[in-house]
């Protein structure tokens, strides 16, 4: 047999319903036993069609929580624990970390080895110390482009809760006692977290209350929203 083409006919439509791209065609060669070869069209990956990894940027919210689940009285951290502070200056050192412009401003001396990311929605505030950050998003985008493991979320009570759906870990401090009011935390659903640390540290003559640290995992099937 001679070489010849034979076209399976689909490239013959109605000029109405032809596309640009031409339809796979079947060869006849006559050297190949089975004398079919099917030419596959060459496979074009757009960008958009990449499948986001499944696996979540880490964002940990820090934070010290009072046992009724207050943050704050409205100004200011309301308890001095000297353990939990050093505790707090731990776990932040050397990490990627996001605030809000008014928990920024309230510890604006605090941070000398940091250049944290400050949340705000003023496109003028221009940080003296670290970067603005429009949107919750944006902060990790920057993290994880610059190949941070994790982005450590300091607070206050808006940026927790804007965050809390993205959280992978949380580490919190939970201070036994009661404000009765003020900014909460977000309720940290049981059916959601697992705890996966606790260490309790009794009162003394430097700590007014006692407190425990606890340390919290996403449970396995509750991915975050992100
Ligand atoms: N106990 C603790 O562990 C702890 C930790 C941290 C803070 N605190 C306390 O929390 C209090 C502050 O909390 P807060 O809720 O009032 O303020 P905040 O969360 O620190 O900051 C709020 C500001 O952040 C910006 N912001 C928040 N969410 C945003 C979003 N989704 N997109 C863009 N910008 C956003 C806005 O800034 P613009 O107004 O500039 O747009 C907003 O006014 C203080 O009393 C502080 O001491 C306690």
């Amino acid at each position: 047999m001679s070489r010849g083409m034979i076209d399976d006919g689909l490239n013959e439509l109605p000029a109405s319903k032809r596309t640009s791209q031409r339809l796979p065609t079947f060869q006849v060669l006559d050297h190949q036993e089975s004398a079919i070869d099917y030419q596959l069209p060459p496979i074009i990956h757009h960008p958009s069609s990449i499948i986001p990894p499944l696996t979540p940027f880490p964002v940990t919210l820090i934070a010290a929580v009072s046992d009724d689940g207050f943050i704050s009285r409205g100004q200011g951290v309301p308890w001095d624990l000297p353990d939990d502070r050093a505790h707090f200056r731990e776990r932040t050192l050397g990490r990627w970390l996001l605030v809000g412009r008014r928990t920024y401003e309230e510890m604006i001396g605090w941070f000398h080895n940091h250049q944290p990311l400050v949340l705000s929605t003023d496109a003028g505030f221009a940080p003296a110390i670290g970067t603005r950050v429009a949107t919750v998003e944006a902060a990790i985008q920057i993290a994880s482009d610059a190949g941070a493991g994790e982005l450590m979320v300091l607070g206050g009570g808006q940026v927790f809760a804007a965050t809390m759906p993205l959280a992978t870990r949380l580490d919190l401090t939970l201070v036994h006692t009661r404000l009765g009011t003020g900014i909460p935390f977000p309720a940290v659903d049981p059916g959601v977290w697992r705890q996966v640390q606790s260490r309790p540290r009794e009162a003394d003559a430097a700590h007014r209350f006692s407190f425990t640290f606890t340390e919290w995992e996403r449970a396995p099937g509750h991915g975050s929203e992100a």
